[in-house]
């Protein structure tokens, strides 16, 4: 997204300065202009090794001048040891993943200075040199890649960061660091991270982290976006967390959490609009105000959590300090389809009428009374955001429920059942049902006769109890208090 707000930009504003058709990679490569015909997009998915390394496939030789390209792409080469140092260029995007790259020499990108985006995703690079990012001098910064904004080196082999990675390159606001096997983040790691006060988006993916060190998230203020996606040992939100007041997206699935509880829930993130917790294997409980310290989310991602079996009513709800009222997130677009979920509760949501986007799918619901305004009221609210994708949700219980989609019943405008809590049909017990209920009925007047007859002490005219003095003084003395409520 970056990337494409400073091409646009850049593109009003660059000169043509010669014709790109005319360049050695547009011979070998895929080259793509803008109508304009003022720059040129290069992507070389075929190796072209010696090209890439030489001045002619940069600077027209004729004119001395660098041919006029944007974003540059090449891949699938076996650069190994990235020594050339590229000659000036007004690139914006320059991508070399896929290049086994394992070792970068000191400035090989200095002349790049208007290079926002550079992408080393898959290659082998086990240990990054802080000069391996040096620019030129300037006299505001040291030496500086003074444009970089987007890095990513996900899919290498880092362990570890030098803890002056970034010092000529202090302006990033998005690293991906994903799919590295990071393991722990050590102090050195953490320095480096911490040495950039603009980040804006941390990508951590598949990292094998079991945590995040305390303080990581402190410096970086204007955090909007972290990724932890796929650090199975991740079984608790790390408190660093709660430091990033400004997170607008979290992403976090298939992590390790097992039940989501007040005390093990979410800290307070006003800002936090969008979470992902989808495909986390143990994940079953989503319990009371686990979640209800994200008080402007509008986006819940959680699907394909294959235990997932409760989500409490109040998972969402803030319960106010005042008083018993609650309030919950604005929530506009909710995703809970391929969950093991039977059960759902009206009041997880304030209002299902905000939703712009819903997914129910693919989870065993019960189609009994319990359920009705699923029915009767998400049926129909669903029909308008997607027809199709609310036609396939079915029931999954009881069994002769089964054949049926909930947009049957809604069809239909059935009546669903209410199974008892031992999971019984009641119409095949309706006998029982109905024995038990005259039993009552009848036993209910015989007991009061009972009563009353022994309150009036029709039983002792008959002789029935003893006559003893002690207990015939109590009879007085019941059956006069007693008269008094007659
Ligand atoms: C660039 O040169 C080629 C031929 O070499 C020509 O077909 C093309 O129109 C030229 N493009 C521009 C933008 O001048
Ligand atoms: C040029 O590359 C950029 C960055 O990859 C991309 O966003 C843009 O759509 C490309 N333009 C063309 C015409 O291919
Ligand atoms: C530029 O000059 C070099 C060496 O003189 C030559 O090998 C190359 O083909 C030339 N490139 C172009 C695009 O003319
Ligand atoms: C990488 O290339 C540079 C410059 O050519 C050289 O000095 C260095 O020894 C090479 N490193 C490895 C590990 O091959
Ligand atoms: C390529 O250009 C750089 C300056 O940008 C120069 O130092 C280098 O010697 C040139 N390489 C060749 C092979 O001409
Ligand atoms: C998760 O919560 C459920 C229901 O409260 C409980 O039965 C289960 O033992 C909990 N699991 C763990 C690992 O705490
Ligand atoms: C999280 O998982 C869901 C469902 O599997 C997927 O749609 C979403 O893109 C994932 N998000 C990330 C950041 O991986
Ligand atoms: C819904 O399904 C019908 C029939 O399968 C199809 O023609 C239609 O394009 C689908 N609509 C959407 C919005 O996907």
């Amino acid at each position: 997204m970056l990337s494409l707000v400073v091409l646009s930009i850049a593109f009003g504003s660059a000169l043509a300065v010669t014709n790109n058709s005319n360049s050695p990679f547009c011979k070998l490569c895929i080259c793509s202009w803008n109508h304009e015909g003022t720059y040129t997009n290069v992507s070389c998915t075929k190796p072209i090794p010696n090209y890439a390394f030489e001045n002619s496939s940069w600077i027209e030789n004729d004119s001395n001048k660098p041919y006029e390209y944007t974003a540059v792409s090449f891949q699938n080469n076996h650069f190994n040891n990235l020594s050339y140092v590229f000659p000036r260029s007004n690139l914006i995007y320059f991508n070399l993943a896929h290049n086994d790259i394992f070792r970068i020499s000191d400035s090989v990108f200095r002349n790049l200075q208007n290079m926002v985006v550079l992408i080393l995703s898959y290659n082998d690079l086990e240990i990054i040199h802080p000069d391996a990012f040096k620019g030129v001098y300037m006299e505001t910064r040291y030496e500086p890649l003074r444009s970089l904004k987007e890095l990513r080196l996900d899919h290498n082999k880092l362990h570890t960061l030098n803890q002056d990675m970034f010092e000529h390159t202090t302006d990033i606001e998005i690293l991906d660091l994903s799919h590295n096997p990071i393991e722990i983040i050590d102090d050195h790691t953490l320095l480096a991270i911490d040495s950039l006060a603009f980040l804006k988006e941390l990508y951590l993916q598949y990292t094998e982290l079991k945590t995040l060190p305390d303080n990581l998230l402190h410096t970086p203020k204007y955090l909007k976006v972290l990724d932890l996606s796929g650090n199975t040992r991740i079984n608790k939100i790390p408190d660093t967390i709660a430091q990033a007041g400004n997170l607008e997206k979290l992403f976090l699935n298939n992590t390790g959490f097992i039940n989501l509880t007040q005390e093990s829930g979410f800290p307070k993130l006003k800002n936090l609009k969008v979470l992902h917790l989808c495909r986390n294997q143990h994940l079953s409980h989503i319990e009371k105000h686990s979640l209800c310290n994200l008080v402007n989310l509008e986006e819940l991602y959680l699907c394909d959590n294959i235990d997932l079996t409760y989500i409490d009513p109040m998972a969402l709800a803030l319960p106010m300090k005042s008083g018993g009222s609650s309030v919950w997130p604005p929530i506009k677009k909710l995703y809970i389809g391929n969950n093991k979920l039977a059960y759902l509760d009206s009041d997880i949501i304030a209002r299902w009428d905000s939703l712009s986007e819903l997914d129910i799918r693919d989870n065993p619901w019960t189609c009994e009374c319990e359920n009705q305004w699923l029915i009767d009221d998400l049926v129909p609210r669903s029909l308008k955001i997607n027809e199709n994708m609310t036609k396939e949700i079915r029931c999954a219980a009881p069994i002769e429920m089964k054949q049926y989609t909930f947009y049957d019943l809604y069809e239909k405008k059935s009546h669903m059942r209410c199974l008892d809590m031992y999971g019984a049909t009641p119409e095949k017990d309706a006998a029982i049902l109905v024995g038990v209920l005259a039993g009552v009925l009848i036993t209910i007047p015989v007991i009061l006769f009972l009563l009353l007859a022994y309150q009036r002490r029709w039983f002792s005219v008959f002789g029935f109890c003893d006559n003893s003095p002690a207990a015939y003084s109590r009879r007085f003395y019941k059956a006069s208090a007693t008269d008094d409520n007659f």
